[in-house]
């Protein structure tokens, strides 16, 4: 196995700003990638806001700190990823975007790179399949946030090597994380059982049996979760919680899949969670009375 030493990233939304982080602050030099030059710059602020938290924090020396804002270098070309060893892709969630960007990807990096996705519920296979090099393709999905979660599901399709399994392995690993491994069917580990049990949660609010707060505060002192699921799934986005769930209901084909009838209301309605302000809860200040 050659040394790793150069990984892209494509896309800077929270997931992508999120492991180009770890890329550097494990010693790393890391191309991330986003079409955007906006949400580029947004992504490069907040890495090096959290890097700069790391050393204030002194969870990296003042050294580390420099070395990981130097490590870290942002384009709009996907030609830039050409040098890379390991390329992590967290776009859109769409099965034909992602396999562009794959078939893309396949004409530019080295042959001996491997392409990986952070999908959270796209099967591997099907993308491994827009590329010439299928045994190289892989799921690696980090949990939300990237830096702090403590696992990366890795996911093999139905080519993917051994050898490509110990590289992304040793990468978690270096990241600090541990791993676990799925075969590539829908919603893998994590999303086939959260997943239901955050709909769970929103038939429970929709049937009336509890209120949206004894839900969460049940379930989270209940279980010991560090947020209750409605809370959870306001952190995630509505919107991906659903579509999950209509991946599951498509690729597992029993009814205990669908989709709640109030998260697709929600989602109807543009309460997405967090993001928007609002979801099954309201996160928009409420503006202050103009005193007298
Ligand atoms: N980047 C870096 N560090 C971060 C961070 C980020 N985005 N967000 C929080 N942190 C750090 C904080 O700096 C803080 O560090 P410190 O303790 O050393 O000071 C620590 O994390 C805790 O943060 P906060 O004090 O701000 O807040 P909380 O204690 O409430 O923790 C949380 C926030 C880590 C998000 C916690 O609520 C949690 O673990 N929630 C559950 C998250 C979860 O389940 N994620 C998985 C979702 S499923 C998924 O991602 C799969 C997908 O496919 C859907």
């Amino acid at each position: 196995m050659a040394e790793m030493k150069t990984i892209g990233v494509v896309g800077g939304g929270q997931m992508g700003s999120g492991i180009a982080q770890l890329g550097v602050v494990h010693g790393f030099q890391v191309w991330l990638l986003d079409q955007d030059p906006q949400a580029l710059a947004r992504s490069a602020d907040y890495i090096a806001a959290s890097i700069r938290r790391l050393v204030s924090k002194r969870a990296l020396s003042q050294a580390g700190g420099d070395d990981a804002l130097r490590s870290l270098h942002c384009t709009s070309s996907l030609e830039e990823l050409r040098s890379s060893d390991f390329v992590i892709e967290a776009i859109v969630e769409s099965e034909d975007v992602k396999k562009q960007l794959f078939r893309d990807l396949d004409k530019i990096v080295k042959p001996s790179a491997v392409l990986a996705s952070n999908t959270s519920s796209i099967s591997i296979t099907r993308l491994a399949s827009a590329t010439t090099r299928p045994h190289q393709v892989v799921g690696m999905h980090f949990m939300n946030p990237p830096p702090v979660m403590k696992l990366v599901e890795i996911i093999r399709g139905a080519d993917t090597s051994d050898e490509t399994f110990t590289i992304t392995k040793t990468l978690a690993q270096r990241f600090g994380k541990t791993v676990v491994c799925s075969q590539d069917y829908s919603g893998f580990i994590i999303n086939r059982i959260l997943m239901p049990m955050i709909n769970e949660a929103f038939h429970t609010l929709y049937t009336g049996v509890a209120t949206k707060e004894d839900i969460d505060a049940g379930m989270k002192l209940g279980t010991n979760q560090p947020m209750g699921p409605l809370e959870l799934a306001d952190f995630i986005g509505l919107d991906v919680c659903l579509s999950i769930m209509r991946v599951l209901q498509a690729g597992l084909g029993d009814s205990k899949y669908a989709p709640c009838p109030l998260l697709v209301q929600y989602v109807d309605a543009g309460r997405l969670g967090r993001k928007r302000g609002i979801g099954v809860y309201d996160y928009r200040k409420v503006p202050e009375l103009v005193k007298p």
